[in-house]
C-alpha cells in the first residue's frame, strides 16, 4: 500500500515541484558526488534516478544505468537529458532497486541521491545495491539521514508517520540502512548550509 503511494505521488504531483527544491542543492550535491573517484568505463548505478539531477557531476566517460520505479520521473529524466546533453548514452530503467535485475558484482559506483529516505524498505535496497556492487566498489549516498539517538530523531518519528505514506522518511538513520552490511563510512560533507542534508563516501568490502 504504502509502495502503491509512493509510486502515485512520483508519478503525479511530486515531479512538479521537484526542479525549485534541487536547485539549492545544486553546489552541494556537485561536492558529495566529487568524492566518488571515478574512472574511464566505471559502471555507475543510480537507483531511483528520478529526473537525472545527479547526471551533469558524473562524468561522460562512464557507463550509467539510473533505475526508477516511476514512468513521470523517468520520462522528464529522458527529455532533460535529450535537452541539455543530447550525445550523452544514459541507460534509463523501469526497475524496482529493491529486486534488480543485475548480476552479482556489476557495478564499480552507485549514487544514491535522496533515495534511502524515499525507497520503502532501505534495508532490502542496501542488501540488492551491496549484491550488485563489486568488491571494493564505491557508494555514494546524498540524503537526509538522521544520526543514532538523537533529539531530532525522536521529532521526526511522528512526521515520518505521516509523510512516509506519500514521499519521504525523515527519521530514517544512514546506521539502519547499512546495519550488518559489508560497507564502511569513508569521508562525510554537509549536503547544504544548514547541516539537514549530507553526503556519505562508503566503501563495499
Ligand atoms: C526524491 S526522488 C530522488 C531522485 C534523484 N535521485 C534526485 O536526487 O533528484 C526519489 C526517487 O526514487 C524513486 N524510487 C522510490 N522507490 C524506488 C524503488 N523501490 N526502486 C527504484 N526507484 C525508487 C522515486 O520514484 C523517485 O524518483
Amino acid at each position: 500500500m504504502k509502495n502503491l503511494i509512493k509510486v502515485m505521488s512520483f508519478n503525479t504531483f511530486i515531479p512538479i515541484f521537484y526542479p525549485a527544491l534541487m536547485l539549492p542543492l545544486r553546489t552541494f550535491r556537485k561536492k558529495a558526488i566529487g568524492m566518488l573517484n571515478f574512472k574511464a568505463g566505471d559502471k555507475v548505478l543510480i537507483p531511483g534516478v528520478g529526473t537525472g539531477h545527479d547526471l551533469p557531476f558524473i562524468p561522460e566517460d562512464v557507463e550509467v544505468e539510473g533505475i526508477d520505479i516511476s514512468d513521470v520521473m523517468l520520462g522528464i529524466g529522458k527529455v532533460k537529458l535529450k535537452a541539455l546533453s543530447p550525445n550523452r548514452k544514459i541507460n534509463f530503467v523501469k526497475m524496482d532497486a529493491e529486486k534488480m535485475e543485475y548480476k552479482d558484482a556489476t557495478f564499480d559506483k552507485a549514487v544514491l541521491s535522496l533515495f534511502l529516505t524515499v525507497v520503502f524498505d532501505p534495508k532490502a535496497a542496501m542488501t540488492e545495491i551491496v549484491r550488485v556492487m563489486k568488491p571494493g566498489a564505491e557508494i555514494l549516498v546524498y540524503d537526509h539521514l538522521l544520526s543514532k539517538n538523537t533529539v531530532t530523531s525522536a521529532i521526526s518519528k511522528p512526521i515520518d508517520s505521516v509523510l512516509s505514506y506519500g514521499f519521504t522518511n525523515p527519521a530514517r538513520t544512514l546506521e539502519d540502512c547499512i546495519d550488518g552490511l559489508p560497507l564502511s563510512v569513508i569521508k562525510t560533507l554537509p549536503g547544504d548550509p544548514v547541516g539537514f542534508m549530507k553526503g556519505y563516501l562508503l566503501i563495499r568490502s
